[in-house]
This record gives structure tokens, sequence and C-alpha cells, in this order.
């Protein structure tokens, strides 16, 4: 039996092999090394394509954390876990201080106090020094502040600083609600009975809330698009694993379709496509201004309630395709057979209802750092909808409760993407 130390001097040992793998690659290609300074690189510089050279850093995330789990012990690392970690990027998001001092320059506690009107100059000192501590922002010298390649991020990424306010104030908020939603709301498919619900003063959905409050709403609708930008989310996935070019002159529905993202890259692909981005009306809104005006004859935006049964001129038009990214996982089985029995007046036969979403991986089968990404997303579903991430027998079983004539086909999850592409054609017998 290996006993801890030559575990973890195998983890050590297999850490500085994988570093040097990433560090050669990098001198090789005249990249620059990783570093927060502050005109450091803000992502990682290994392209995808180069997987050994991936790999090499997935391991190095996955052995640093095991082997810093493992010198902590047990009763440290559980209390390693402070329920507080979130707190200080809230405060930097929720009150500016990224935005408070100019990248480049140099602030005191005092400077940022007085740019920040909800925060004494002990209040900053705390929440500065907490995220500090987590490499956002430096302290070159005792009570002087600079950015940091993170805080730089904050301050000029609005995408990234959407993505930190979400997680703390409408994610962090929830997570903390949900073992008590579960205490009064066992077994519930109801996406008002939720973590969510309850951090958000009562029995409301996530919807009905933001549909009250659009900047929360605009916030949260950015954060998601940190995913759809994020590694193994590009939308290039979607385009080149379904056979759009062979459509023909069709109509793809893209059903809950956000700001039309999704379908603002395929159109760019295949001219021969035109697009009906559906979703709630605030985000609608939005998209409409955001459409390329090149695109704007071939994207229209509809505002569709999707728990509710297809428009008249959807039923007339039939399209061709009903396209889902990333909707289905938001709601419990009740409402997805609710969301498909809606597309059947519109469905022709041999239309494709086509998904792109979560499929979680099994236990170890990825490396833990990716697993805990799926891991968390299913807990996510349940804290803001009720909802979970489904195995490949979970969609066949929404196609099956919601009408026999979807003949689920399966799917596949293409090279280097972390959403599967799933595939349902509709016949009429
Ligand atoms: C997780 S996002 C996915 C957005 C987009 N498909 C993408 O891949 O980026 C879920 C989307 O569903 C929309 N949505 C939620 N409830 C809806 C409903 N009842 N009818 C139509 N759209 C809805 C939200 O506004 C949001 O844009």
């Amino acid at each position: 039996m290996a006993t801890l130390g030559s575990r973890i001097t195998e983890l050590a040992s297999r850490i500085a092999a994988n570093t040097t793998r990433l560090n050669n690659y990098l001198v090789a290609h005249n990249l620059p090394t990783p570093s927060f300074d502050v005109d450091g690189p803000k992502d990682t510089l290994v392209p995808k394509e180069e997987t050994m050279v991936e790999a090499a850093r997935v391991a190095i995330i996955d052995d640093t954390q095991q082997l810093r789990r493992l010198v902590l012990g047990p009763r440290e690392y559980l209390m390693s876990y402070t329920h507080n970690e979130l707190i200080s990027q809230q405060a930097i998001t929720r009150f500016g201080i990224a935005h408070s001092f100019p990248v480049g320059s140099e602030a005191s506690f005092a400077d940022i106090a007085a740019a920040t009107p909800q925060l004494t100059e002990t209040d900053v000192r705390k929440f500065v020094r907490h995220a500090i501590n987590k490499d956002i922002f430096i302290e070159p010298r005792p009570g002087v502040v600079a950015h940091n390649a993170v805080s730089r991020l904050l301050a000029e990424d609005p995408v990234i600083h959407d993505w930190v306010g979400a997680s703390t104030d409408d994610l962090w908020q929830s997570a903390s609600q949900t073992c008590a939603a579960l205490d009064k709301w066992k077994g519930s498919q109801e996406p008002n009975e939720t973590g969510f619900a309850l951090a958000n003063g009562g029995t409301a959905t996530l919807y009905e809330v933001f549909s009250r409050e659009p900047k929360r709403a605009r916030r949260f609708g950015n954060a998601m698009r940190s995913f759809t930008e994020g590694t193994g989310f590009e939308l290039s996935h979607v385009a080149d694993n379904f056979p759009w070019g062979e459509l023909g002159n069709a109509t793809v529905v893209d059903v809950g379709g956000s700001q039309g993202f999704a379908c603002i890259t395929l159109a760019n692909m295949f001219p021969s496509l035109s697009f009906v981005v559906q979703d709630l009306a605030p985000v609608v809104e939005a998209g409409r201004k955001q459409v390329p005006p090149e695109l704007a004859d071939r994207i229209t935006f509809m505002e569709h309630d999707f728990l509710t049964e297809q428009p008249d001129d959807i039923k007339t038009l039939k399209p061709d395709v009903f396209f889902f990214r990333w909707i289905f996982h938001n709601w419990s089985d009740k409402y997805c057979v609710k969301i498909l029995r809606s597309l059947i007046p519109a469905l022709k036969p041999g239309a494709k209802i086509v998904i792109n979403d979560n499929v979680p991986p099994g236990p170890g089968v990825m490396s833990k750092w990716q697993e805990d990404r799926f891991r968390s997303m299913d807990i996510t579903m349940k804290e803001l909808q009720n909802s979970f991430e489904r195995e490949l027998n979970d969609w066949a079983k929404i196609f099956q409760l919601a009408d026999p004539r979807f003949r689920f086909q399966g799917g596949k999850l293409p090279a280097g993407a972390n959403l599967w592409l799933l595939v349902a054609e509709w016949k009429e017998t």
C-alpha cells in the first residue's frame, strides 16, 4: 500500500513534469509565462488543439489541488472552506471597487472609500485585503493598493464583472437557501419552491423576479455570455456538428435563444438559413439591438413563453428545426414535457429538435476540475429551478413522456466541447 509520503512525492513529481511540459510549450511558442502581473495574460495561452499540453495543464490543476488537500489533512482541509469565501468578490462588484481607481495607478484605502460611498475606510481595508489574499489586487506597500491582472479583468471586462456579480448576488444567495427549500418542499418540481425563491423573499420564480428587475436580468444574461465565450462552450461546436448546411432554405427557431448569440454564429456560416429567436420580452428587446445589420433580414426576434403553445405564425410556418441551447437543464421533467408538447402543433414530419445541453459525465471519467463544474451546475439547477442535469436515459425519458411521436436519436459530445448535441425527430406515425 502506498504511504502518504510516496503519494505526495508522486504528485509533486507529476506536477513538476507537467509544469515543465507546459513551460516548454510556452517558451517554444514565444508566449508569456503565466503571471498575475497587471500586464499578464488574461487567459490560459494553450490553444485547445494542443491536446497534450492542455492535458498537462489540466493535470497540474487536479494534482496541485489533491496535493494541497493531502498536506492539509482531513481536519484542516474541512476547516479550510470558509463560509464567506466569495464576500470580497461580492463587495468588489457590488460597490464598484475595481473601478474605483485607474489601472496602472495606486490608491489608499481612504481613496477607495471616497469613491465607494457605501463603504468606510475600514470596510474597504477588510474586503480588499481579503481579495488580495486570493490574488485579486496587490498591496505593493502597506496601505497602498494597485491592480493586478485579475482585478484589471474585473475593471475592464464587463462580462466578467457581471459574472462575478451574478455569482455572488444571485447564485450564492440561492445556494445558501437551498437546504432550507428542501426542508420545506421535498421533491418539488416547481421553479418557485427553490433556494432562489427563498432568497428573494417569497415564492416567485427566477424569471418572475428578473422580469421585475431588468438591470439584474441584464447582468444575469451577460453572466451567461461568459459561459458562451468560455473554453468548451464555443458555438463552433454547434455549427460543426449538425448538418446545418444540408437543410437548404430552412428556418430554425432558437427557443429561449437569449440575445441571439447562437443564431448570429450560425447565420454567418450558413447563408441559406433563417432564424427566429424566441425569448421573454426584456431579453428579446436587448437582442434586437445587438443583431449585426447585415443579418437583420435573416434573424428575427419574437417574444414567446416556451411553456405555452407556439404562436400561429410559427404553426403556419412549420419550421425545420427547433433549437434549444441550454434550456431543458433549467427545468424539471414536468416542465420539459410541457415545453416539448407546446411544439407539437408547429411540427411537420421530419422536423428536428436539436438540443445543445449538458449530459453529465460518469464519476471519474474526466478530470476532477472539469467534473466539478458539472456537479456544481447540477446543484445550481436545483438551487434556481428545481431541475437537474440529465444523463442520456433521462433525455430519452422526457421525449417518451411528452409524446411517442418524438423519436429521440441520441447525441454526441463533440471533441473539445462541454455541451452535447442531442437530436430528436418528429414522426407522424
Ligand atoms: C440558460 S439561458 C440560455 C440562453 C441561450 N439559449 C444560450 O445558449 O445562450 C435560458 C434562456 O431561456 C429564457 N427563458 C426562460 N424562461 C422562458 C420562457 N418561459 N419562455 C421563453 N424563454 C424563456 C431566458 O430568458 C434565457 O435567455
